[in-house]
């Protein structure tokens, strides 16, 4: 088999992941290391121009306080989280966003601004920009502050972190990470550091998708964010929480299409197929939003109950598919003009918008309306609910229990949410931001770059006041060298195919063989699983102990099976080490899951054999777990949601 080279890199701080979180954290690690020399080394599996979930630009920013006050935003956020938030960190990314708004536009990130020079403000949070290329240009600014740093500063892309290194002396602090190298010289990296930022955004593919055939693959999320994050920070033994909140999107169908721009600037109606508002109808005296009291009655109607509402109207009434109205929308807007000339040239000014929204956001979809001859204008467009996505950043809130800002905290919460270093895990000196940190939401890209400055600035805090470098066992790492590349070894030793000569092996095809199996079809395993036990699509996103049980059983073989998992070559290698971070996303989702034994945000998930909202028994707690990597054993665990500040009534979107 191939030799691989070993390659060292010792760094102070080590930003693992390159999307909007990490280049918050570059930036911020790069000014405060230069002021206290620490070094500071970013390692990304991709290309850090346009790796993570902004690879395709967006089209807004979703989150930007302005003149609202972060006790506004923190209302809005735990009401569409159905109760459940860290009101420490969402506060916490909610005072500071605004500021990271206006560097982005600084950068040179074209904001919307209408003839008054003021914003243009998709709905109450959220801005409209021009982001075709929104991570190329924070990519550069956080080069250009890593590049500050002269020889201190690194930025590494194309090398996938497959784990974190711990401390010889001290089980519970991070040491230092490995990871290969997909591009030619193929390196090994072992990296040892003072502190870790994992960054590596959320998880996509645990779950069955809709896409098939040819438009597998396709997915909201970016596919190659594979719960690196959260398989990473479990392994090293984090506390995690909330991993039972994941996100689905309601989406453009097929091809993920987002619809923020449509229900908040279009203000576009959807309806089910026979033309019901289905969400007014919901919101009505006697409608079904009044099950789901108090955040039922709330406006915005919360993410889950939007879903909730049309998942009735799909599998109780048969009354999909569900149709964005946007010709209506496109209408209602233009006749707004004086006279028939404005409305004209105000249609065509709609119709570009239209396409712009998934021009600069989600490219596929617009080859998709092309493809299929969608007029937006002229006629409606179906949406649906997709599967399952871990992430933290949007309307998830999956991710590590972290500790939050030091300021914030009052009595009760101070000895909970507080442990010396704000958004460190609790693993010493392992930080997280972005999809990474629970209980946060709906910080989107702009709040995931802020926490990741958040998480920067107390990690160079750390560096300072703990300056000994951890030690890194080489023993250990040459047995994880080993381990890393044993899938391409497996290959090696039973490769061939044909069909006559039997020496030369079993089958016609290298991907079917009795002494392995290859990356993709165990991915394949993970997601029937997922989707058929825990609650994906597939079983309308409903599930109960039963079905979890069954989950756990077959999730346990998989592990089993792990070693018989082979790779052809390094690409490979990396689908295979991916898989590995699917896996364990999807045991710790399943376990709290079970866990909690009610159904707190139908829409996405349903717990058959606990219906309801339990608001005595579950109403103020998180679910929280840890995983011995060495005993295989979980343990869970029940933190108290600790009310610290006083929210004030959420009105408008
Ligand atoms: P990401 O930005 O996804 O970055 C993850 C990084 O980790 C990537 O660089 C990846 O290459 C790297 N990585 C992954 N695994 C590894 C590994 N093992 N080793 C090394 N590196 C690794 N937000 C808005 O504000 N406005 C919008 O309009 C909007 N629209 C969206 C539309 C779409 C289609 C999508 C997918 C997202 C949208 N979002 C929007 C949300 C926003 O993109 C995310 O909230 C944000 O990017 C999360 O930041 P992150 O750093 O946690 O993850
Ligand atoms: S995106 O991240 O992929 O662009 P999406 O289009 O769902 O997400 O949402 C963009 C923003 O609009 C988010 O802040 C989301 O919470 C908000 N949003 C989407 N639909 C609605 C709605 N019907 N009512 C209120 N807010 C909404």
């Amino acid at each position: 088999m191939q030799e691989f080279a070993t390659k060292e890199i010792t760094t102070d701080v080590l930003i693992i992941g390159g999307g909007m979180a990490a280049t918050g954290s570059a930036v911020e690690a790069a000014y405060w290391g230069k002021q206290n020399g620490q070094k500071v080394t970013v390692v990304d599996k991709a290309a850090f121009d346009r790796s993570g979930a902004v690879a395709m630009g967006l089209s807004a920013i979703n989150q930007y306080t302005g003149e609202n006050s972060p006790i506004d935003y923190l209302s809005y956020v735990q009401q569409d989280l159905m109760g459940l938030c860290r009101q420490d960190l969402v506060m916490d990314i909610a005072r500071h966003v605004s500021g990271s708004v206006h560097m982005f536009e600084g950068f040179g990130l074209p904001i919307w601004k209408d003839a008054e020079g003021n914003y243009v403000h998709e709905g109450r949070w959220q801005l409209m920009i021009n982001g075709e290329s929104y991570k190329l240009i924070l990519a550069e600014a956080a080069k250009n502050a890593i590049a500050t740093l002269g020889d201190d500063g690194e930025i590494i892309e194309r090398v996938f972190v497959t784990e974190l290194l711990m401390d010889k002396n001290d089980k519970n602090r991070v040491a230092g990470a490995v990871g290969i190298d997909i591009r030619e010289p193929y390196d090994f990296y072992v990296f040892k550091c003072k502190v870790a930022i994992v960054a590596c955004g959320g998880a996509v593919h645990v779950f069955r998708p809709r896409s098939t055939g040819e438009g597998l693959g396709r997915a909201w999320y970016p596919p190659w964010q594979s719960g690196s994050t959260s398989a990473l920070m479990q392994k090293a033994g984090a506390e995690m929480t909330s991993q039972e909140v994941i996100f689905i999107p309601a989406r453009f169908k097929d091809g993920y299409g987002p619809v923020g721009a449509w229900f908040l600037l279009f203000k576009a109606a959807a309806t089910t197929a026979s033309g019901v508002n289905y969400m007014e109808e919901g919101f009505k005296e006697g409608g079904e939003l009044h099950n789901w009291l108090p955040y039922g009655a709330v406006k915005p109607i919360p993410t889950c109950l939007r879903n909730h509402l049309m998942m009735k109207a799909i599998y109780e009434k048969g009354d999909g598919p569900i149709l964005m109205q946007t010709a209506d929308a496109i209408e209602r807007i233009a006749s707004e003009a004086p006279d028939e000339k404005a409305k004209k040239k105000k249609m065509k000014e709609l119709e570009a918008e239209a396409w712009e929204d998934f021009l600069d956001m989600t490219i596929s979809q617009a080859i998709l309306w092309a493809s299929k001859n969608v007029y937006p204008e002229k006629q409606p467009s179906e949406i649906a609910p997709s599967e399952p996505y871990f992430i933290g950043s949007h309307s998830g809130a999956s991710g590590a229990w972290c500790s939050g800002p030091e300021d914030l905290q009052n009595d009760a919460s101070k000895s909970e949410y507080f442990w010396g270093y704000n958004r460190m895990s609790t693993v010493t000196g392992m930080f997280s931001a972005g999809d990474g940190v629970g209980l946060s939401s709906h910080k989107f890209s702009s709040g995931s770059f802020t926490e990741g400055r958040i998480a920067a600035k107390a990690a160079i805090k750390f560096c300072v006041e703990n300056a000994d470098m951890p030690e890194v066992d080489m023993d250990k790492v040459s047995y994880i060298k080993e381990k890393t590349y044993a899938p391409m070894k497996l290959y090696e030793d039973n490769k061939g195919y044909s069909v006559v000569d039997e020496k030369k092996g079993y089958t016609y095809s290298e991907e079917i063989n009795p002494n392995y199996i290859d990356p993709k079809m165990f991915m394949f395993r993970i997601q029937k699983i997922m989707d058929e036990y825990a609650a994906g699509w597939g079983s309308q996103y409903t599930c109960s102990a039963i079905t979890l049980n069954i989950a756990l059983d077959l999730l346990k073989y998989c592990r089993e099976d792990l070693d018989k998992v082979a790779a052809r070559d390094i690409h490979e290698l990396m689908r295979y080490w991916e898989n590995v971070h699917r896996l364990l996303t999807a045991e710790a989702h399943v376990r709290h899951k079970l866990f909690r034994e009610e159904t707190r945000w139908p829409g996405y998930y349903y717990r058959a054999d606990f219906p309801k909202l339990e608001e005595d028994a579950w109403g103020k707690v998180f679910v929280n777990s840890k995983w011995d990597d060495e005993t295989g054993e979980w343990e869970m665990i029940k933190r108290d949601n600790i009310d610290i500040i006083k929210l004030g009534e959420v009105v408008g979107q």
